[in-house]
């Protein structure tokens, strides 16, 4: 449920805002670093679980997702910037979690801090090129390959979830699943429309 409330205030947020958000980036990503360091020290909090990250992961996925119109062009206006605060405050979660199991010597007991792992090493060159001042070093198609890679990311966070294995792990399940479902039609939708323009050219 938390998470739900905590998508749902950055999509409203991402909206509502998008111009200032755009704007004011680097302010919110430093914002957001020192939050993440405060959250890092203290005993476990929604940030060091891992909730505030995986909503904005959420947002952005979702992102791709939606309709054009105006609400899409608001939400594509801050895709980078949710990409970005949502990795700064992974920092967090896994500095804490790979300290602990680390420590332990059991990080290669549990497949669970394995794949958050992985997950996190995907994550790390999404991150960086989501910069526009590095994104501009890109042509859009190497960009755009590059960029695949969010779909890698995204299988693996939600295996990190499986083998969590809790009870949110059904609304975890309805999340993902919807999302490769509405991205199965999206594709699917546009290669129809691509047969059909084939099709009409063979004809003329
Ligand atoms: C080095 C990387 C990572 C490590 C070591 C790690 C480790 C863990 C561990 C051990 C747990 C289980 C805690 C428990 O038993 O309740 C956990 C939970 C969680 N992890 Fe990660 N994780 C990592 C990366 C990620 C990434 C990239 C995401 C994506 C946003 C993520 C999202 C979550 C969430 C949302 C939970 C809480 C699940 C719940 O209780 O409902 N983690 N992580």
């Amino acid at each position: 449920m938390l998470i739900l409330i905590f998508v749902s205030i950055i999509f409203i947020l991402s909206i509502l805002l998008s111009k200032q958000i755009h704007k004011f980036n680097y302010y919110i990503y430093a914002l957001a670093f020192v939050i993440s360091m405060i959250a890092t020290g203290e005993k476990a909090n929604i940030i060091s679980l891992g909730y505030v990250a995986l909503s904005y992961f959420i947002v952005v996925m979702y992102t791709g997702v939606f309709d054009k119109g105006k609400t899409k062009k608001k939400l594509m206006t801050v895709r980078a910037e949710n990409a970005i605060l949502g990795t700064i405050f992974l920092i967090p979660h896994a500095y804490g979690f790979l300290e602990f199991y680390l420590d332990d010597g059991r990080f290669f007991t549990s497949l669970v801090p394995v794949i958050g792992l992985i997950a996190l090493l995907i994550a790390i060159p999404l991150f960086i090129t989501s910069f526009r001042f590095i994104r501009k070093r890109f042509t859009y198609k190497e960009w755009k390959t590059l960029h695949k890679l969010a779909y890698a990311f995204y299988i693996t966070v939600y295996l990190h979830l499986v083998f969590i294995d809790n009870s949110r792990l059904l609304i975890y399940t309805i999340i993902f699943g919807l999302f490769f479902i509405l991205k199965g039609f999206e594709k699917l939708k546009n290669h129809m429309k691509t047969q059909k323009k084939l099709k009409k050219k063979m004809i003329y």
